[in-house]
């Protein structure tokens, strides 16, 4: 049975977690410094959580922070259990991982099983005891050197031979990497219990993850080249069925350096038994090679060189990491091919490999650099980034080892690129100074104010990719196009098929791709929703500037969901299959299919204002549960929708779940339907608004000024004092839909109470709030009382306010409608008596092009009815209003402020030039509109210009009041 463990709560509960994220690799040492002793550490990384999360990345792969010697940068550990006092405490990493885990990420550590530090007290305990015991036999010994002469030595730059000779021991201890790494001895079973006890240590602790360190060389056997032995393979069973058994979602991920058909292996067998994911290192090089020859060989070659992977198991992809860009997996031709174009100086060179960074090694060519990544997150596998390559981090080729890619992270321009506060000299390695990558330039504050930056690219890409979980899951096929320097692919996952088509030529290109497969399917570019002419029999034409790439969606011409429903039958409702509850959509797969029904579902919706634009992405922002009777569950989610020719903005949608298919009300607000593993298998995600329990909800958390907090803001209910009586008993009525408009929605609960809800909220604090609690507080009798308020608030800056609840005004009538209707009504009459051969009066009887001191004419003053004694009343409540507004106390937010001079951009000037312009009569002389004058408030937070008239005004009989509904 799966232990609980705590720390997880903020995932969700996909156990293929790891097929569709994307994977940032950070060393703690290099990332921040908190508490400036020159080295990174935990408490350093946690503050950079946001960051990380805003990437867009969902899950953190962590180099290795046990205490060690530090010969191999941590591969070297000393304690298994515990934590480098230069990186922090235990205490520190379980801070951490339960804020990454708040965040929706996932953690992986490394197991580095293979071998320890020759200061590992199993070591020192091993070299110490007798000949062939049980200690002793930790490691792996012999009287010779001459032992398993076939296995190469993989340091070669450092190390001559496997084997080094240990005085204290009087015999050879066996190493496949450096000499102060003696390798364990798997043919102990006592190693594999103390490596189990490692593997329990963490994965208790919440750990989601492990990375098995230099995993095919666990065995030596005599006549091999003691990798990938069938022994390794039996052991990494054993241990996927120990953590099988003993917890739940995790990931163990495969370090094999090895050739595809030898990595493959180490997924195991059927559904895959060791484990889920496993490094693909011939790709990587092959990326980096097609892209200097300019043709697309090398990676197609390789891929079709790859066999098929069980259901469950997924590539890791990579472009840069730690280590050096290894070339063990490539041709002596192709490596020396490679050492040509990316390692001319003798320093860039390491072992079977070149220490460069991402950037340096493109030349940082933004181009190239887009196009690798665009391709890494494309192909099948999930993508592993190496920290500082989001910003286009350089690299120090004169630094020892592969020290010149691990150079700390640059944040600011600041002092030691804002990583520490500690003297310069004391970084555990030097900031980069190189002029082409120098710190001042190359950093995270300067690439976030630039939206053009690289950053800001990768920031996109990585929220589109989850969008599509083709991108990464789908199945691959290539694409055979004559020019050989276009890179293109289909990948098609369920009801996705994308289309990717890459140049890798330094020069434009033209393509003919083959698409008939595809015949009437549109292409649609997803960066800007671009649509493109559809697919026909003939040859498809692309051109394609220097290192350009495309992403495309193949869709048919209508979209499924608006395809006409026979007569009388409501359209199928898209259908996402979640593994355990509603709320799984939320988060993962279920999520990204959700927000990819959001589009059609917003569009057909009367209140949604983007109705004009073309949207371009919907994404999650964050949910809140609102406590509901009899212990349902329904939530308020934000979402940002993103358009190609607007900004984007934030809406707000009340969602709740209900079991099976819906009918009838509640079928028009429905919005996907879910299939579950279990009990009840079927059932519908709606918009709760008018679901009387939701609303009431709202209401009741009014009533009880209740917070409800998610990890990033809090919703605060307030309600006037006053206001308690008149909310008592009202919750539990049920309200009706007044009415919906452009954005808003009202409900009215028995006569008494107005809920109107911002479904849109803007940011800042509403002015129908705002200026509602201060007539309120000023006893205004002319417009409605303020009840209260449901706002929504992420720190000091992010206030949005979501709904007001007020005193309901009966009979209430929009005072811009009911003047439209008034006039119509007069030129109705107009037109009929002169219909009737009456003379209609020359001049209009009112407006604004006709001094307001002027009585209109007796003849029209009949036909304008009883509007006039409406509007003398309007202008008297509006002269009141401004009084009440302008007693607001001195300095006070509705304090009254002298217009200056130079503020001729005031909504009354403005409003003076438009009439002017609009109403400027035939003849060209000057209006008679008199010009603008008065007082300006000062108030309202909200940034949308505060309208005075024609506002919401609401027509009580004679009586107007404001700001009603
Ligand atoms: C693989 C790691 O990636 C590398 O950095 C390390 O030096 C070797 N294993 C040996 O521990």
């Amino acid at each position: 049975m799966p232990a609980t463990h705590h720390h997880r709560e903020g995932l969700d509960r996909d156990p293929f977690w790891y097929k569709n994220g994307v994977i940032y690799e950070v060393h703690v040492r290099a990332f921040f410094d908190a508490n400036g002793d020159g080295s990174g550490d935990f408490r350093g990384l946690t503050e950079k959580l946001d960051y990380i999360k805003d990437l867009g990345v969902t899950a953190i792969w962590l180099l290795p922070f046990y205490p060690s010697p530090l010969k191999d940068d941590g591969y070297d550990i000393a304690d298994y259990c515990n934590v480098h006092p230069m990186f922090g405490t235990l205490g520190d990493f379980k801070i951490f991982l339960r804020e990454a885990h708040r965040r929706g990420l996932r953690v992986l550590t490394e197991l580095v099983l293979n071998h320890t530090s020759d200061q590992h007290p199993w070591f020192q305990r091993a070299r110490r005891a007798r000949p062939g015991s049980q200690w002793r036999n930790f490691y792996v010994w012999s009287d010779t050197s001459g032992k398993y002469k076939d296995a190469r030595v993989i340091f070669k730059d450092v190390e001559t031979s496997n084997w080094t000779w240990d005085h204290e021991a009087r015999a050879y201890f066996w190493h496949r990497f450096f000499s102060h790494q003696p390798d364990l001895n798997y043919d102990n079973p006592e190693v594999h219990k103390a490596m189990f006890k490692v593997v329990d240590f963490w994965l208790d602790l919440g750990v989601d993850g492990l990375r098995l360190d230099a995993v095919p060389y666990l065995y030596e056997r005599e006549g091999s080249d003691c990798e990938n032995l069938p022994e390794t393979h039996a052991f990494l069973k054993k241990l996927r069925a120990h953590v099988d058994e003993k917890y739940r979602d995790r990931m163990l991920l495969a370090e094999a350096n090895q050739w595809p058909e030898d990595a493959v292996a180490y997924f195991g067998q059927g559904r895959g038994d060791e484990c889920h994911m496993a490094f693909h290192f011939p790709l990587m090089p092959r990326l980096f090679m097609a892209l200097r020859m300019e043709d697309r060989l090398p990676i197609v070659d390789i891929l079709e060189q790859t066999p098929p992977i069980p259901e469950t198991s997924q590539w890791a992809l990579f472009l840069r990491n730690h280590d050096e860009l290894t070339l063990e997996m490539v041709t002596d031709e192709e490596r020396d091919y490679m050492y040509r174009m990316y390692a001319q100086v003798h320093q860039a060179r390491l072992n079977l490999g070149i220490r460069r960074r991402l950037a340096p090694l493109l030349n940082n060519d933004r181009k190239s650099i887009e196009l690798l990544n665009a391709l890494l997150f494309s192909l099948p596998g999930t993508p592993v980034l190496y920290y500082g390559d989001e910003i286009g981090l350089g690299e120090n080729i004169y630094l020892g080892d592969r020290d010149g890619v691990r150079t700390p992270m640059q944040w600011s321009s600041d002092k030691n690129a804002g990583f520490s506060r500690a003297n310069p000299q004391s970084l555990y390695l030097p900031i980069i100074l190189d002029p082409s990558y120098h710190y001042e330039a190359v950093n995270v504050e300067t690439q976030l104010a630039n939206p053009h930056s690289q950053l800001w690219w990768m920031r996109r890409i990585l929220s589109l990719r989850k969008h599509w979980r083709a991108l990464g899951e789908g199945k691959c096929e290539f694409l055979q196009p004559d020019n050989n320097k276009i890179l293109s692919y289909v990948l098609r996952l369920g009801q996705e098929t994308i289309l990717v088509v890459a140049n890798l030529s330094r020069f434009t290109q033209p393509v003919e791709l083959d698409l008939s497969a595809f015949k009437t399917l549109v292409p649609i570019e997803l960066f800007g929703r671009t649509r493109f002419p559809a697919v026909t029999d003939g040859p498809y034409f692309l051109t394609l500037g220097p290192h350009n790439f495309f992403w495309f969606s193949l869709e048919p011409k209508l979209q499924p969901q608006l395809a006409q429903p026979a007569a009388g039958e409501p359209a199928a409702l898209p259908a996402i299959a979640v593994t355990s509850h509603w709320q799984d959509i939320f988060a993962g797969v279920p999520r990204a299919k959700f927000e990819a029904v959001l589009p059609d579902y917003l569009k057909s919706r009367a209140w949604f204002s983007g109705q004009t634009r073309t949207i371009k992405l919907v994404t999650l922002k964050e949910v809140f549960n609102v406590p509901q009777p009899e212990e349902t569950t329904a939530t308020l989610a934000f979402f940002q929708v993103e358009y190609v020719d607007a900004n984007a903005e934030v809406f707000v949608l009340p969602l709740a779940f209900t079991t099976g298919i819906v009918a009838g009300p509640l079928r028009e607000n429905a919005i996907a339907a879910l299939t579950l593993p279990e009990d009840p298998k079927f059932g519908t995600v709606y918009e709760a608004l008018t679901a009387p329990a939701f609303a009431g909800a709202l209401l009741e958390l009014i009533r009880r000024r209740e917070r409800l907090h998610n990890e990033r803001g809090e919703l605060e209910a307030t309600r006037l004092s006053a206001a308690r009586e008149i909310l008592n008993g009202l919750t539990a009525l049920e309200p009706s839909v007044h009415h919906t408009d452009e954005g808003n929605t009202t409900l009215v609960f028995g006569d008494q109470i107005v809920l109107k809800f911002f479904r849109r909220p803007g940011a800042g604090v509403n002015p129908e709030l705002e200026i509602g609690r201060f007539l309120t507080e000023k006893n205004f009798p002319h417009s409605p009382k303020l009840i209260g308020a449901l706002e929504y608030q992420a720190g000091a800056e992010t206030r949005m306010t979501l709904a007001v609840a007020k005193a309901f005004v009966p009979h209430a009538k929009n005072g811009w409608k009911f003047t439209l209707e008034a006039i119509t009504r007069y030129y109705d009459r107009v037109f009929a008596d002169a219909a009737q051969g009456r003379n209609p009066s020359a001049t209009p009887a009112v407006g604004p092009l006709k001094p307001a001191h002027h009585l209109p004419m007796a003849e029209a003053a009949e036909h304008v009815e009883t509007y006039l004694e409406s509007a003398r009343l309007l202008g008297e409540r509006t002269a009141e209003l401004h009084l009440a507004l302008a007693s607001g106390e001195e300095g006070g937010e509705f304090s009254p402020e002298p217009i200056a001079p130079q503020a001729n951009q005031s909504p009354a000037t403005r409003t003076g030039a438009v009439c002017r312009a609009r109403c400027r009569p035939r003849s060209g002389g000057p209006s008679a509109l008199p010009s603008a004058g008065g007082t300006k408030l000062r108030g309202a937070t909200h940034p949308h210009p505060w309208r005075p008239a024609p506002g919401p005004v609401a027509l009580d009989g004679t009586r107007f009041c404001f700001f009603g509904f």
